[in-house]
């Protein structure tokens, strides 16, 4: 399959806007979410969650690294080893990333719009497989 997107990052693509909004889209199912929400050390109160995980994306997709500067190394898997994560945790947070992805990448222009989705599902799948730690 050809490569539409030439050397642009998917940050380049699709702006920081549209990670924020995909966060935001993510958590709003979180915080829905009777599995995963009790994980989640600040409960409900997800200002700061929201945050990380869309500097984390930014920087992870070719953006600005204010993650790096405000957090470290990202050090994913030993940042979640507190909390237990098996096939159900993942389902749950796949499903509520999917319907993120879904309600927020009309935001993208239509000619990227698989690349990214593409890119995007292919990245969360591998990602919470490697932080399922039991
Ligand atoms: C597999 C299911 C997952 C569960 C149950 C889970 C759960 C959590 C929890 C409870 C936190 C702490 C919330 C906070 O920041 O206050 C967290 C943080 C975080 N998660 Fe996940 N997570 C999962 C997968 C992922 C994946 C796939 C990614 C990357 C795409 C990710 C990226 C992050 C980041 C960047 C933080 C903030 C780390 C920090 O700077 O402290 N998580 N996660």
């Amino acid at each position: 399959m050809s490569d539409i997107s030439g050397d642009k990052s998917l940050y380049e693509i699709a702006g920081p806007d549209f990670f924020v909004h995909l966060v935001d889209a993510f958590y709003d199912g979180i915080e829905t979410d009777q599995v995963l929400l009790p994980l989640y050390p600040e409960g409900s109160v997800t200002t700061g969650a929201r945050q990380r995980l869309a500097l984390f994306l930014i920087q992870y997709w070719g953006g600005p690294d204010t993650y790096m500067q405000e957090r470290g190394h990202p050090r994913l898997r030993m940042r979640h080893a507190p909390f237990v994560i098996g096939a159900s945790e993942r389902d749950h947070w796949l499903m509520h990333m999917a319907a993120a992805i879904e309600q927020t990448i009309t935001e993208i222009d239509e000619t990227y719009r698989e690349h990214v989705t593409t890119e995007l599902a292919h990245y969360m799948v591998n990602t919470a497989e490697a932080m399922r730690n039991v």
